[in-house]
C-alpha cells in the first residue's frame, strides 16, 4: 500500500513538473486529486483496514494530497508568471504613442459656398434674409406678375400642396414678403430651398438651392450699370480671378427688362473647355430691373423706386467653383465626395 501511494506522488511530481500550461495543471488535478483518482481510491479503501494500518496510511495519503495540491497551486503561479513577464516587450504597448485622431466633420460644400456669398454681399451692404419653402400662390406667383393661367406659369413646373399652398419654385417670393415690410432703400440676398417638378439629370435636380438679390432705391438711382458693377465685383471676389461678364436678353415677368447674365469661364479663361462646354461662358443667373407691377403689387406707387433684382442656383456656382459636373454629387451624401472639401 505504501508503495502504491508513493509511485503516485513520485508520478504526479514528475508529471506536474513537465506540465507546461494551466490547461495541462488543471488536467493533473482531475488525474491525482479527482473523485475517480488513485489516491482517492486509497482513501475510500481506509475504512477496510486495521486501525493500526488506518491511521499510519491516512496520514500518509493526506500528506501526499496536500503536497500533490500545494505543488500544483506552485506550479500554476509559476506559468501565470512566465505568461505576464515580457509582456512590455512581447505587446508593445507604447502609452506615449498618439491615440488615433476622431474624424471632425465640417460643413457641406453648399453651405461652405452659402457662406461665402454671404459675406461677399454683405461687403457689398446686403443684408440676408429667409423666405420660407412652403409658400403661397400669391407670393410665388401672382404678385410677382404671374397671374393664374399666364403661361409664363409654366417655366416653374410646381409641386402643389393639398392645401392650396406650394413649394416655393424660385426664392423671388421673399422680395414681396420683404418690400411689404420695408421701404426702400434696400438691398437684400435670400437664400433659400427650391423646389421643382422635374426629372433630375446631371444638371437639374428637382430639390435645390438658390440666392435671390434685391436692391432698390428712389427712381434715377439704379442703373443697370450699377447691376452690371455689382454682378462683376461678386463674381471676381467669388471666382478670384477677373471675369468678364455679358448680359443677355430674357424674360421673366418680375422684369423689365429681363436678362440672363453670362460669366467668362473661370476656369479656361474663355478659352473653351469642358466645365464651359467649348463656349468660353457659362450661363449663371436670371436678371433684370424690377418690374413696375411688382412694387405696385407691394403698395409702393408706381415708378416712385427702381431697382435690381437677380436669381442664381447656388448648386450651379458650386458646380463651376468645384468643377464638379454632376450636381446629384451634392445631394448623395457620399463622403467620398464631401472629404474633398
Ligand atoms: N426667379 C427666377 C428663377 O428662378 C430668377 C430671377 C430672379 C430672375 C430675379 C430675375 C430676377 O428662374
Amino acid at each position: 500500500m505504501k508503495n502504491r501511494i508513493n509511485k503516485i506522488k513520485e508520478l504526479a511530481l514528475k508529471e506536474m513538473s513537465e506540465a507546461k500550461s494551466l490547461a495541462d495543471l488543471e488536467k493533473l488535478r482531475v488525474k491525482y486529486l479527482g473523485r475517480r483518482s488513485d489516491l482517492t481510491n486509497v482513501l475510500r479503501g481506509l475504512k477496510d483496514l486495521s486501525k493500526g494500518e488506518r491511521k499510519e496510511i491516512g496520514e500518509m495519503a493526506n500528506k501526499i494530497k496536500e503536497e500533490i495540491e500545494s505543488g500544483i497551486r506552485n506550479q500554476e503561479s509559476g506559468i501565470k508568471k512566465l505568461k505576464f513577464s515580457n509582456i512590455e516587450s512581447r505587446e508593445k504597448i507604447d502609452t506615449t504613442y498618439p491615440g488615433e485622431k476622431i474624424k471632425k466633420g465640417h460643413l457641406h460644400p453648399l453651405t461652405q459656398v452659402r457662406y461665402e456669398i454671404e459675406e461677399i454681399f454683405k461687403s457689398m451692404g446686403f443684408l440676408t434674409v429667409e423666405g420660407r419653402e412652403v409658400e403661397d400662390e400669391f407670393h410665388n406667383f401672382d404678385a410677382l406678375n404671374i397671374p393664374k393661367d399666364h403661361p409664363a406659369r409654366d417655366i416653374w413646373d410646381t409641386f402643389w400642396l393639398k392645401d392650396g399652398n406650394l413649394l416655393q419654385t424660385h426664392t423671388s417670393p421673399m422680395q414681396i414678403r420683404f418690400m411689404k415690410e420695408n421701404k426702400p432703400p434696400l438691398r437684400i440676398i435670400v437664400p433659400g430651398r427650391v423646389f421643382r417638378y422635374e426629372a433630375s439629370d446631371a444638371t437639374h435636380e428637382s430639390n435645390f438651392y438658390q440666392v435671390e438679390g434685391l436692391m432698390v432705391d428712389e427712381s434715377g438711382k439704379i442703373t443697370v450699370a450699377n447691376f452690371k458693377s455689382a454682378m462683376a465685383e461678386f463674381m471676381k471676389s467669388l471666382f478670384k480671378r477677373e471675369v468678364k461678364i455679358r448680359l443677355r436678353p430674357s424674360y421673366f415677368p418680375f422684369v423689365e427688362p429681363g436678362f440672363e447674365i453670362d460669366v467668362s469661364c473661370p476656369y479656361c479663361d474663355g478659352a473653351g473647355c469642358r466645365i464651359c462646354k467649348k463656349t468660353g461662358w457659362i450661363e449663371i443667373l436670371g436678371a433684370g430691373m424690377v418690374n413696375q407691377k411688382v412694387f405696385t403689387s407691394v403698395g409702393f406707387k408706381k415708378d416712385k423706386y427702381e431697382g435690381f433684382a437677380f436669381g442664381f442656383g447656388l448648386d450651379r456656382i458650386a458646380m463651376i467653383k468645384y468643377g464638379v459636373d454632376d450636381v446629384r454629387l451634392f445631394y448623395s451624401g457620399d463622403l467620398r465626395f464631401l472629404e474633398q472639401f
